[in-house]
């Protein structure tokens, strides 16, 4: 039996440049057999814990987005990584309250934003926003607080403008007690992420914008073990006494 096969070129090329690459890549590194040895049970045991999407979005997905992104206009991505959960609630009413739990703690937090294009303003962009909570988990994983809380979508206004209302997200750990962790340990880096809020743009005409917004001043920002900070998505954390302030202006690119 023959099957006609179409060759797609781009795995193809993809799959030979990664050879040319890791030939040199072995050049310098003379692993020997047990190395390679421990590699592969390493491997395994990774794809067993079910923790390749984990792995991959720590130390992989922010060099992804580097080389694509770093010398094009508009916003800088951040990884997208593993703790986003589609069909968050739908908020209606400008600010967004982020569903959160009756005396959800945490400082409380005033986010204040602006979409545009590269081209210009931008109405209605769609927003999706999800983050960790005061004890820095995510909801719909580690966390015991209902599903969705901390995430939510709504739409900006005529002139690109949105505020929200959540609490302020902490530093937080990947996990450590999987193959993730033992690679992170034996590298010897710490497992620490600064904190930061994820959010996800889409609108017409314009590639869909995911990234995250960091805060000046924490103490992981040169050393996030997913390298996820861009100076450009900085931003201050003002002290309003009961709450706090920040705000961002974000460029989307057309696509
Ligand atoms: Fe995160």
């Amino acid at each position: 039996m023959t099957e006609k096969t179409v060759v797609n070129e781009r795995v193809l090329g993809a799959y030979e440049g990664f050879v040319k690459h890791l030939k040199n890549f072995l050049d310098e590194q003379q692993f020997n057999h047990e190395e390679y040895t421990k590699f592969v049970e390493w491997a395994d045991r990774l794809g067993r814990s079910g923790e390749i999407p984990l792995f991959l979005d720590v130390f992989v997905e922010t060099h992804v987005l580097e080389s694509k992104y770093k010398d094009s206009p508009g916003t800088e991505p951040s990884l997208l990584g593993p703790y986003y959960e589609e069909g968050a609630p739908v908020l209606e009413e400008s600010p967004f309250v982020m569903p959160q739990r009756e005396d959800e703690p945490g400082d409380k937090l005033t986010f204040r934003g602006n979409v545009s294009s590269i081209n210009g303003p931008l109405a209605k962009t769609k927003v999706e926003w999800w983050q960790d909570d005061a004890d820095g988990l995510y909801s719909n994983y580690d966390s015991t607080a209902p599903d969705f809380n901390l995430r939510g979508q709504f739409h900006t206004d005529e002139n690109g403008d949105f505020e929200v209302h959540s609490i302020v997200p902490i530093p937080y750990q990947i996990p450590t007690s999987g193959p993730t962790g033992e690679f992170t340990f034996a590298a010897g880096y710490h497992a620490y992420r600064p904190a930061h809020i994820h959010i996800k743009f889409e609108h017409e005409g314009h590639e869909t914008l995911i990234t995250q917004v960091f805060f000046e001043g924490d103490e992981w920002l040169e050393t996030d073990v997913a390298g996820g900070v861009r100076s450009s998505l900085l931003t201050k954390l003002e002290d309003h006494g009961d709450h706090k302030e920040a705000s961002l202006n974000f460029v989307m690119r057309t696509e």
